[in-house]
């Protein structure tokens, strides 16, 4: 199937192309707003970002001429049919393309411009577009995660850019959906060292949680950076600069630590019952764990709650039975 695959590949391209030239030609909406995120013209052509006109056929009129058929435009998700014929799925939108590792487009995030919803669009899942098997920007950013041996998972593609253009290129995100599987062993194939660099909000804290777990299936070491100020890495960076997003990546926490600290809130320990709840809440945290490092975090409970390593152990001990 691969001639076939090609096929697709090159009109991927062509769109990508299009959607560049509109940006980067003359003045548009598209290229103000992203001036207005901070964004500077080498970044614009590094990453290929372009905009999709506000109009229902601008692509699909480029695209005819270039003698791509309805039918394949319609396959790769670039036009959508409705009750009157066929129009562009992307409109009045700023372009993210998305490249695989091998350097083919295989599709297509759109950015709204204000607060139109829904605030991004992807291109439709096919054949050469799967979002569970890629990771955005990971042909512009491998070399780096490799030679820095050490990869930030954020969110958004605009977290990839903007710490991109901050310096800190060991960079890549998902496409819009949870962690797969298969997206972790794809970063292992660069590096065992993964900090998950989530936005500040709930949606970041579980999006952490989940991902601790399918980081480690692919045999790498999690640890978790908390953002202090600012809702995401990109407001970060842009704010505190590139030294201070640094300092953010050393003081990033072990996988662990985040968990338990995760399960700590609502808790006051005021009294001897809460302190009993979030000890056994601990509990099955720390069972995943290794002989050893549970010796490490029955140690810190035990001392910051005066209660016997003995105790504490005693718990996880009771809980394994209970599920052997
Ligand atoms: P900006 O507002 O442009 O800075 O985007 P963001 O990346 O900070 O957005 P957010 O944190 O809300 O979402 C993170 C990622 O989830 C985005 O980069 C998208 O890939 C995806 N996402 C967010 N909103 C939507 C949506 O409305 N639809 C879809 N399909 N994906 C979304
Ligand atoms: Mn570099
Ligand atoms: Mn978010
Ligand atoms: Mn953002
Ligand atoms: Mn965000």
């Amino acid at each position: 199937h691969r001639t076939d695959y090609n096929k697709y590949y090159e009109i991927n391209r062509k769109a990508a192309r299009f959607f560049f030239r509109k940006l980067t030609e003359g003045p548009n909406p598209g290229y103000a707003y992203l001036r207005k995120r901070g964004l500077k013209d080498n970044t614009i052509r590094k990453f290929g970002l372009g905009y999709a006109p506000d109009s229902w056929n601008a692509l699909m009129n480029h695209l005819e001429k270039e003698g791509v058929t309805t039918q394949d435009m319609l396959k790769l998700g670039l036009i959508q049919q409705g009750r009157k014929g066929y129009y562009d799925k992307f409109r009045n939108r700023v372009i993210f393309p998305i490249i695989n590792t091998a350097g083919k487009v295989i599709g297509f995030g759109g950015r709204a411009l204000g607060d139109v919803q829904p605030k991004y669009l992807n291109s439709s899942e096919s054949d050469i577009f799967l979002k569970k098997n890629n990771l955005y920007a990971l042909n512009i950013t491998k070399k780096d995660i490799s030679s820095e041996d050490q990869v930030l998972m954020v969110e958004g593609y605009m977290d990839v850019i903007s710490l991109y253009q901050n310096g800190i290129h060991n960079v890549t995100a998902s496409l819009g959906t949870a962690l797969t599987e298969n997206q972790g062993r794809l970063i292992s194939r660069y590096t065992k060292n993964v900090v998950l660099s989530y936005d500040a909000d709930n949606a970041g804290i579980n999006a952490a949680m989940r991902g601790i777990d399918i980081i480690r299936k692919a045999e790498c070491d999690v640890r978790v950076l908390q953002i202090n100020d600012g809702k995401d890495p990109d407001e970060f960076v842009r704010k505190n600069g590139k030294e201070a997003f640094l300092e953010l990546i050393r003081n990033a926490v072990p996988a662990t630590d985040f968990r338990l600290s995760v399960l700590r809130r609502g808790f006051d320990f005021k009294s001897d019952n809460q302190v009993l709840e979030y000890i056994r809440r601990c509990v099955p945290v720390m069972e995943q764990l290794s002989p050893v490092e549970q010796d490490i975090y029955i140690r810190k409970l035990s001392e910051e709650f005066g209660i016997s390593e003995y105790a504490i152990a005693g718990e996880i001990r009771a809980d394994s039975g209970k599920q052997a």
